[in-house]
């Protein structure tokens, strides 16, 4: 009977661990930033394409990305993502690394146990915008421990395509995660906030 209590309390922390977290409220737009980031381990990333007959056009295309080990507090904030040049949308960052990046919790259980569509902006949505720039040897140890531990197939992408780690330097920030429109945060807010 004794030992009933602090049972259900460990299953309840493994529950929440493994979903990462509880969802914060909406009215918390910088946390919510910082929770759909850290949930989510892909992104869509606009760059202004450099191809021929494209040149200067948007060009939305998926990479993998991570903030931090999975899990609640180990997230940075900062959405690392592994590069090669050979990659059309990294050409496109060489000529302007401006970018887009959106991330949604369409891609995690949530939205779908809750029923919302995508599109539904109780489905959060993050859209960041800045650019892509390459991380310097001290912050790529970071950058290698948040995407190897989700993406454990990056190890071994082929050694001769020239990966390098980068990371998008956020100057912008809109929510979506309630009715009433957009929610502007600002980067300071967003690093400051505890997730
Ligand atoms: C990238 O965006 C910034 C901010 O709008 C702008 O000042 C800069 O000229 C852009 N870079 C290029 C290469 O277009
Ligand atoms: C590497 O980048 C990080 C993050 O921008 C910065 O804090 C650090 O000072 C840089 N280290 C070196 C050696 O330049
Ligand atoms: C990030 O973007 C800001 C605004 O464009 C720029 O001032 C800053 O130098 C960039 N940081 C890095 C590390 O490139």
């Amino acid at each position: 009977m004794g030992g009933l209590l602090p049972l259900c309390a460990a299953a309840l922390l493994l529950l929440l661990l493994a979903a990462g977290g509880a969802i914060p409220p909406p009215e918390e737009a910088a946390r919510m930033a910082r929770f759909v980031l850290h949930n989510c381990d892909w992104g869509a990333l606009a760059t202004l394409s450099a191809q021929e007959g494209l040149r200067g056009r948007p060009f939305a295309n998926i990479f993998s990305l991570s903030d931090g080990p999975p899990g609640p507090f180990s997230g940075s904030g900062v959405p690392y993502l592994y590069l090669t040049d050979m990659e059309i949308s990294v050409q496109d960052l060489e000529i302007n690394s401006n970018a887009s990046l959106t991330v949604s919790l369409a891609q995690t259980p949530y939205c779908k146990k809750h029923r919302y569509d995508p599109q539904n902006p109780l489905c959060a949505h993050i859209i960041f915008c800045g650019s892509i720039v390459k991380v310097n040897d001290s912050e790529a140890g970071l950058a290698k421990k948040a995407l190897f531990s989700r993406h454990p197939e990056m190890e071994s992408w082929p050694k001769d395509h020239n990966w390098f780690f980068a990371k998008f330097n956020i100057t912008n920030i809109w929510v979506l995660d309630y009715f009433g429109g957009l929610k502007i945060v600002t980067p300071e807010e967003y690093y400051s906030v505890k997730p």
